[in-house]
């Protein structure tokens, strides 16, 4: 039986935190051996935020080191990067004249993201981005696309987008679905539980990265903001700062929080917070120690590897659009 095509990224802005691993990364792992994977960085889409090349190329390395030493496996994953693979782009340009400014000019994060900087010095790619997600995602053919909640706008668009394009030439793209997982989907900031977990955040104590050192990581998940309730109950909005610290407990040990209630019903938020802290680190210190022990020549090789297969296949889509769009001689 032909498995079905999963597909997701990240951006190599910024070190890769708690949130990327519970909300992503951990999905990916999970998925892997049930699908045909390709997951990738998304260096292309940095250059909308944050274009500083030394930056980009160190943490490009650095999130392939990551996927493999969360656990993605290349014998089931295609890891790639994005911008080596010109058929991405050359997709994008055609569904950018597709997309209407009126659809990405409500993209709740660009909204967001160019809230407070001018028009005038806004980047044009900031606009343009969930297009180029688009493309990212069609290209390929996938069927489900694993991302936390914040990028659910982004693969609704690129249904948009693929329907669209279906309806003006015929059965071209694969109309795929969001896979967003119930409970991990938003890891809140440590300290602003209301606001989501992010690498561009200025105040540090309240993200957790992967490469943290381990005692500075239990120190941040005990200063966590807390209510003064004292009472173990999920409540998002009454308790969110609980609340977060038992999704990242019931995301890392895979337990209910019907469970975790009942199971800390007696105990005081401290004690509770020992516990989550030392799930965090137990898994920081894995991931540490495999990321440790990575060497150069293997990520290359896997990176090449997976290079060829992806251009072979989004070449044969790219065509497939150019020649529908009456664009060369094809
Ligand atoms: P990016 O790099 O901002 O985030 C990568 C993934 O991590 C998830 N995530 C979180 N999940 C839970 N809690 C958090 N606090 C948290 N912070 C981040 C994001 O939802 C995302 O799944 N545009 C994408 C990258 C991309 C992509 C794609 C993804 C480019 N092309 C095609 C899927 C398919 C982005 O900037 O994600």
């Amino acid at each position: 039986m032909k498995l079905k095509r999963l597909l997701s990224g990240i951006k190599p802005t910024g070190e890769l935190h708690i949130g990327h691993y519970i909300g992503a990364i951990k999905r990916f792992i999970e998925m892997q051996k049930d699908y045909e994977s390709f997951v990738f960085v998304a260096d292309l889409h940095s250059l909308t935020v944050n274009p500083n090349p030394k930056e980009i190329r160190e943490n490009t390395r650095k999130i392939v080191e990551l996927y493999i030493a969360c656990g993605l496996d290349p014998k089931h994953t295609i890891l790639f990067n994005q911008s080596e693979n010109i058929y991405h782009t050359a997709l994008s340009w055609a569904l950018t004249c597709h997309s209407y400014m009126g659809e990405l000019s409500r993209m709740t994060q660009y909204k967001d993201k160019s809230d407070g900087q001018k028009n005038e010095s806004i980047n044009c790619g900031l606009f343009n981005y969930p297009v180029l997600m688009a493309a990212d995602i069609l290209i390929y053919d996938t069927d489900v696309v694993p991302v936390g909640d914040d990028q659910k706008q982004h693969v609704e668009l690129t249904r948009t987008l693929a329907e669209r394009f279906n309806n003006r030439y015929g059965k071209t793209f694969k109309v795929p679905k969001p896979v967003i997982a119930k409970k991990g989907a938003r890891i809140m900031d440590l300290q602003t539980p209301t606001k989501k977990m992010s690498k561009s955040d200025e105040n540090k104590k309240g993200v957790i990265n992967l490469l943290e050192d381990l005692e500075v990581a239990r120190k941040k998940i005990m200063s966590a903001v807390t209510d003064s309730e004292s009472i173990i109950k999920y409540d998002e909005k009454n308790k969110p700062g609980i609340s977060n610290l038992m999704t990242i407990y019931a995301c890392l040990t895979n337990k209910e929080i019907k469970e975790i209630e009942e199971d800390f019903k007696d105990s005081s938020y401290k004690d509770f917070k020992e516990k989550v802290a030392d799930e965090v680190v137990i898994l920081l210190k894995d991931i540490q120690k495999k990321y440790n022990e990575i060497k150069t020549d293997y990520i290359d090789n896997i990176l090449n590897e997976g290079l060829i297969k992806v251009k072979e296949i989004s070449k044969n889509k790219v065509l497939e659009v150019y020649k529908k769009l009456g664009l060369g001689r094809y």
